[in-house]
């Protein structure tokens, strides 16, 4: 058994020794004195500055020949917390922690299970739209619906942002303004009311604001509650009429400048057309889109005349498309408006001349700037 060592010397008793020559030979005493307190471990020895330390792993005191001094409260303290972690991270996975691996996991399971539902429900709802035999005029929903149609679609729009892309489009509206597929009114707060002449930047002459408004919707519902709200929004403006009228056959019903006690709806402007025709979110209803619009290109003045459009329907994308399809004849029979149209394609068929366009939510809102087609409007002019 070695004895124990006490500041690196050894306590075992100085006795005589044989040497392989045979001769008897003390034993080295300890080179240290003995001391009774526990001297700091040696310091590590550089063999390069001291080649007589005898570095040799064979010939190196074993830990159990040390005696290791008495560890403080510190390190001990110190030593636990080191286990604990060392532990810790022998049981975390790549690094993560048991905690956070929890929480991945319950929401990966969550967003499964909310993902599977949604699946079933969809397509539940696809095979039961594509059973239902709807046909292609369903503007008469909005006769039934006028009451509750502002409040089921204010979630969205906001959501959509489509308050400020109305209030975009309705500013440009000037002179005497058109609102076809008017509804409930939902653009009647963003109209600049009264007309204002004055020169752009580049010293043009501008026209601003409305002269006169005229707002016409099929469902007499719709129409009654878009006028009483804007009475009661711009309860001063007296040059405006609203009539229950099909857009796609819509005459000039402009209400006149009138004097003091005169009827706008008495009095229709003489013109042949309007400088601003307004239309938001319309072509998805009527049953004969291209037709309404070649048919609003002819009461829009020929030259500086604008046609207004925000409209929703497909997509940029595939995906959103296919799903547009499939639960495309619930929704109009239930909202009285096909979401699936290309808008794109009834704006070229219509014949009208594309001045701006522009596209939002993954290309399904859709805005124009259309006026008549100028190539048309010359010829009608060397004609006359
Ligand atoms: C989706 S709502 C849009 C209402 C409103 N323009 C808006 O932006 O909230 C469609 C409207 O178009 C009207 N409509 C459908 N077909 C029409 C037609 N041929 N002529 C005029 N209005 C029509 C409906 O009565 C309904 O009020």
């Amino acid at each position: 058994m070695n004895a124990p060592r006490i500041g690196g010397a050894s306590l075992r008793a100085t006795r005589p020794t044989i040497s392989s020559r045979g001769i008897k030979r003390k034993a080295p005493r300890p080179t240290q004195p003995m001391s009774v307190h526990p001297l700091p471990p040696n310091p590590p020895v550089n063999p390069r500055i001291n080649p007589s330390a005898n570095t040799h792993p064979s010939t190196k005191s074993t830990p159990s020949q040390k005696r290791a001094p008495p560890k403080s409260e510190l390190e001990r303290f110190q030593e636990r917390i080191r286990a604990e972690r060392d532990a810790r991270h022998k049981q975390t996975y790549h690094g993560i922690s048991p905690r956070v691996l929890t929480f991945l996991g319950i929401t990966a399971l969550t967003i499964s299970t909310y993902t599977g539902y949604l699946y079933a429900s969809y397509t539940r709802e696809v095979s039961k739209a594509q059973s239902l035999s709807i046909p292609t005029d369903v503007s008469d929903r909005y006769n039934t619906t006028a009451p509750t149609f502002d409040a089921e679609v204010e979630l969205s729009e906001k959501a959509m942002r489509l308050g400020a892309k109305r209030a975009d489009l309705v500013r440009l509206a000037r002179g005497d303004v058109l609102e076809v597929s008017c509804g409930t009114g939902r653009n009647l707060e963003y109209y600049e009311l009264g007309e204002r002449r004055g020169v752009d930047a580049e010293g043009r002459a501008t026209v601003r604001g409305c002269r006169t408004l005229a707002f016409v919707d099929l469902s007499p519902q719709m129409v009654a509650i878009a006028e009483e709200k804007f009475r009661r929004l711009r309860p001063g403006f007296q040059r405006v009429v609203f009539r229950a009228q099909d857009a796609a056959s819509v005459s000039v019903v402009k209400a006149a400048v009138l004097g003091p006690g005169q009827d706008a709806d008495a009095e229709v402007g003489k013109d042949r057309y309007y400088d601003t025709i307004v239309q938001t979110m319309g072509l998805c209803s009527m049953p004969d889109p291209v037709a309404t619009l070649t048919h609003l290109g002819s009461i829009t003045e020929p030259t500086r005349g604008r046609i207004l459009l925000l409209e929703h329907g497909r997509s940029y994308y595939d995906w959103v498309n296919r799903i547009l399809d499939n639960l495309a004849p619930a929704h109009a029979d239930r909202h009285g408006c096909w979401w699936n149209r290309d808008i794109g394609a009834i704006v070229r068929e219509s014949g009208l001349e594309i001045v701006e366009e522009k596209r939002w939510h993954f290309g399904t809102t859709w805005r124009y700037v259309l006026r008549p087609r100028q190539d048309r409007v010359e010829k009608a002019g060397e004609g006359v």
